[in-house]
Parts: structure tokens; C-alpha cells; sequence
């Protein structure tokens, strides 16, 4: 049997993720201290995927940088530039060349799957010789944020439907999505929906209506789209949960560590208590404060005489004497500071879509 391709979406335009997408894509904003998209990455080369094609928009600079030629994940990575978000199912088209007319398994690259995709993968390369696809479904609270499954008594899928007003079933579509070759004639065979876009979930209902096999595989470990700022702060949380301490950085007497922490080379703690699970990153500086728990420090970021928990802060930014900052996403060099002189109102610059919540 010819070998899995993968084919990771890191286009679109990260709307719902603003300002901290302003700059940045959002595949590539920081969890535990990586990006989303190597999470996906490190999920492909688990599954003994090799080559790979990344769709990119416009933020592919930044992207091609963080990845370069895949080798550091041990991957031969395609780029696959696409020119304006024209749907999941528009991604496939213009990977084409680079499929060939091998299976593959389509991965979105702002998808969080805890336990990986081994055992779908493994799955996938068993299936039996009708089936044509296989998509992972998940039980969700509100099935009208995705793609929704309609299963028979078998397991098998008979019906699918995006992001419908009424859900007929509370299984969502998975962002990670197993295809032989029959996708392409799908693929070239669906119209756009009413958002404009051509729908992965519209080419996978063509193949059913066509009479192909679709399977389907319910994950039943953790999976989030990470497209919201509550969902970015939970995959964190999550992949802290991982981490093996690891200190580089320089403490001081005064200070205490307690739990799983990582602190990079380079980092600086002063008279501070850092509460694990808690990672910190080059250069950071961390005077007179409290750390911690679940929260991401990146490089170069200083903390002086606050409090910071279950938070994200992007690099270079900056937090001095607030008393408490909680479940927060501090956006790159942004600064979050008590003013010094009078009159003591609140003065900020807030960046387009920013939300600031003062107590
Ligand atoms: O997360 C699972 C859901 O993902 C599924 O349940 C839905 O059926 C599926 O349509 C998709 O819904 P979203 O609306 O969340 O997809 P989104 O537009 O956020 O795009 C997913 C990823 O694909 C994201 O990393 C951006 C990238 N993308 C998206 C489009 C539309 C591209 O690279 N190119 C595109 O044209």
C-alpha cells in the first residue's frame, strides 16, 4: 500500500483569535511555549507520516520560518501557498500535485488532539478495501460551532452537515480527516456554501451520496479547536500537564519552586515563588512575583511584583504591578503596567479587537 501523506492547514485568517492574530497565525501562537502547529507535526510523525504539504495564506513568512524544510521533525515538508481561505475542501484541490493519488490524512492546524492520531492512522491503513475516508467525530455541547455527523446503527456515517442551526446530533467533526483518492473527484464536484467557501464536509457528504464508504472513529480523549481565546487558555493548561521539569535559568536563594516547571537558559528569578505546572522561557525575568499555576511565560517577558496564573503571555511582554492577573493572553512586547504618577485613572493603547477586563 502506497504511504500516508499529511497535508496540514495553516492558512485562513485567524478572526476569532484577535488582536493576538493581528500579528501573527494563529496555528503558530504559543501553548506550553511551542505553537500549536508543532503539536500537529509531532501528532504526524507519531503516525509514521513523511512527507508532508502545508497549506499557507498570508501569514506564510512566519510560518516557513518556524518550520523551514521540516527536518528538525524529521519530516519533508511541501509548502502549498493558498491565495485567498476558500474553504478546507479548496485546500485539497491545490494540494493536487503534491497528493498525487495517495492517501493522506488532512490535519487542521489549529486542532489540539492530546493522545495524537496513531490509532486512527493505524485504523485507517486496515480499512477494508470500499472505504474511501474516515473521520474522527467527537461529542460536543454545542454542535452548531462544527461540522455534524448522522450515523446508522453500523457506525456508518449516512449524513453530514456544517455548522447547522439545528444539529441533528451532538457529534462533531474532528479536524483531522483520513482520504484515498476518491476525495478528489469530491472535491472537484462540490459548489461553495453560503459563506463562500468549498466545504470539506460538503465533499465528504458527495462521497456518501455517491455511494463510497465513509468510517468513523469517535475520540473519546482530549480534542479542541483552539480558534477561541478560553479554548487556548485549556490546550495550555493541558500541555503543561506534560512537561518534566527542567531548570536552566538563574534563581535565586530567596526564591522557591514548587511542581513541574521548566525554566529556559538565560531566565532570571528574584525573590519570587513559582508554582508548577509552569514553563518559562529564555530571558524572561521574574522579580518579587508569584507564578503560576498552568501558565506560559515566553522569552524575554518580565514579571515584576505581581501575580500571574492560568495565563499566556507571548513574547516580550511585560507585567509590573498589578496584584493579580488571571486567565489572561498577553499578546507580543504588549505591557500591562501600574501607572506611577497621578491622577490615578486607568490609561491604555489597545490594540484593534483587544478585551481588557479591570477589576
Ligand atoms: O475544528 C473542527 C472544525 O473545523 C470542523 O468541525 C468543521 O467541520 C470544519 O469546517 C472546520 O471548521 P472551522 O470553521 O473551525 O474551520 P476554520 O475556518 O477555523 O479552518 C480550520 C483550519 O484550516 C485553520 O487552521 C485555518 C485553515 N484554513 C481554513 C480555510 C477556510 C486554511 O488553511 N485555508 C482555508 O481556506
Amino acid at each position: 500500500m502506497s504511504s500516508l501523506k499529511g497535508l496540514i492547514l495553516a492558512g485562513g485568517t485567524g478572526s476569532r483569535l484577535r488582536p493576538i492574530t493581528h500579528t501573527s497565525a494563529k496555528q503558530l501562537v504559543p501553548i506550553a511555549n511551542r505553537p500549536i502547529l508543532f503539536y500537529a507535526l509531532d501528532a504526524l510523525v507519531e503516525a509514521g507520516v513523511k512527507d508532508v504539504g502545508i497549506i499557507v495564506g498570508d501569514t506564510r513568512a512566519e510560518v516557513m520560518a518556524a518550520i523551514g524544510d521540516g527536518s528538525t521533525f524529521g519530516l519533508n515538508v511541501t509548502y502549498i501557498p493558498q491565495e485567498k481561505p476558500l474553504g478546507l475542501a479548496h485546500c485539497v484541490k491545490i494540494a493536487r500535485d503534491f497528493l498525487g493519488d495517495d492517501p493522506f490524512v488532512m490535519y487542521l492546524g489549529d486542532n489540539l488532539i492530546k493522545d495524537g492520531i496513531v490509532e486512527f492512522a493505524e485504523s485507517f491503513r486496515n480499512r477494508d478495501q470500499d472505504t474511501v475516508a474516515e473521520i474522527l467525530l467527537a461529542r460536543v455541547a454545542d454542535p452548531h460551532r462544527f461540522g455534524v455527523a448522522v450515523l446508522d446503527e453500523n457506525g456508518h456515517v449516512v449524513n453530514l452537515v456544517e455548522k447547522p442551526k439545528v444539529p441533528p446530533s451532538d457529534l462533531a467533526l474532528v479536524g483531522v480527516y483520513f482520504f484515498d483518492k476518491t476525495i478528489h473527484e469530491a472535491v472537484d464536484s462540490i459548489e461553495p456554501s453560503a459563506r463562500g467557501e468549498l466545504e470539506i464536509t460538503d465533499a465528504i457528504a458527495y462521497l456518501i451520496t455517491h455511494g463510497k464508504k465513509v468510517s468513523s472513529r469517535e475520540t473519546l480523549g482530549y480534542w479542541k479547536d483552539l480558534g477561541q481565546p478560553e479554548a487556548l487558555l485549556e490546550g495550555n493548561r493541558l500541555m503543561l500537564e506534560n512537561i518534566v521539569t527542567l531548570v536552566h535559568g538563574n534563581i535565586d536563594a530567596a526564591s522557591i519552586i514548587e511542581g513541574r516547571v521548566v525554566i529556559e537558559e538565560g531566565a532570571i528569578v528574584v525573590n519570587s515563588k513559582l508554582r508548577g505546572p509552569l514553563v518559562v522561557g529564555g530571558g524572561a525575568k521574574i522579580i518579587d512575583s508569584y507564578v503560576g499555576p498552568f501558565t506560559a511565560i515566553g522569552g524575554n517577558c518580565s514579571i515584576i511584583s505581581t501575580e500571574v496564573s492560568n495565563s499566556i503571555l507571548l513574547e516580550g511582554s511585560l507585567i509590573e504591578g498589578i496584584d493579580r492577573v488571571e486567565g489572561s493572553i498577553v499578546g507580543k512586547n504588549a505591557q500591562l503596567k501600574r501607572r506611577q504618577t497621578l491622577p490615578k485613572s486607568t490609561r491604555v493603547v489597545v490594540g484593534d479587537n483587544s478585551t481588557v477586563e479591570i477589576y
